[in-house]
């Protein structure tokens, strides 16, 4: 596992761009942490590593966007559970196969019915405003195969 500390939210967005640098085709990113932790300015960050050009904005209401990038971004918001049968209804597992990179922002619901390949990130607020701590776990082993790359990429943010 590999923890990291950010101090503003652009310094998140630099952390989400450095992660994006691994990403390849297919690859699936969990976010969990509470509403304000910083899930939606992480994919902002992350987007624009894989060249995304459109403002990348929350999908709460819509629960699903793509944007056009490197690879394709798809970012969903799944905080209820069912919101993850109307994702999946939507088409994610498609469009992941289709070589999309998915982000999910994520509460604190399971997660049943998405790949078991992918990287868990979960930010937590800290006693400082502006600061959050992240935990990015790789979890099956196409992820496990970047861990030295994704750690050389994050060591700025490592504590
Ligand atoms: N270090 C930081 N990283 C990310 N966001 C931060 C940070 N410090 C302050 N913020 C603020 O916290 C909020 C995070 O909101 P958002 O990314 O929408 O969270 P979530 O998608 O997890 O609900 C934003 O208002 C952002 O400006
Ligand atoms: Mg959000």
């Amino acid at each position: 596992m590999i923890t990291a500390l950010t101090k503003s939210a652009d310094d998140t967005r630099e952390l989400g761009a450095a992660v994006a640098s691994l990403a390849s085709a297919g690859d699936v990113i969990l976010l969990s942490g509470d509403l304000g932790a910083g899930k939606t300015t992480f994919t902002q960050g992350f987007g624009r590593g894989l060249g995304v050009q459109d403002d990348i904005v929350s999908p709460t209401f819509t629960l699903m966007r793509s944007y056009e990038g490197r690879l394709p971004l798809v970012h969903c918001d799944v905080y209820r559970l069912d919101h993850l049968q109307e994702v999946i209804d939507l088409g994610l597992a498609e469009m992941v196969d289709d070589d999309a990179v998915a982000l999910v922002e994520w509460g604190d619901v399971a997660a049943p019915g998405l790949p078991a390949d992918h990287l868990e990130t979960r930010i937590e607020l800290t006693e400082s405003d502006d600061e959050r701590r992240f935990e990015l776990r790789p979890v099956g082993s196409s992820w496990l195969g970047r861990v030295d790359g994704l750690r050389a990429a994050t060591e700025r943010w490592q504590s």
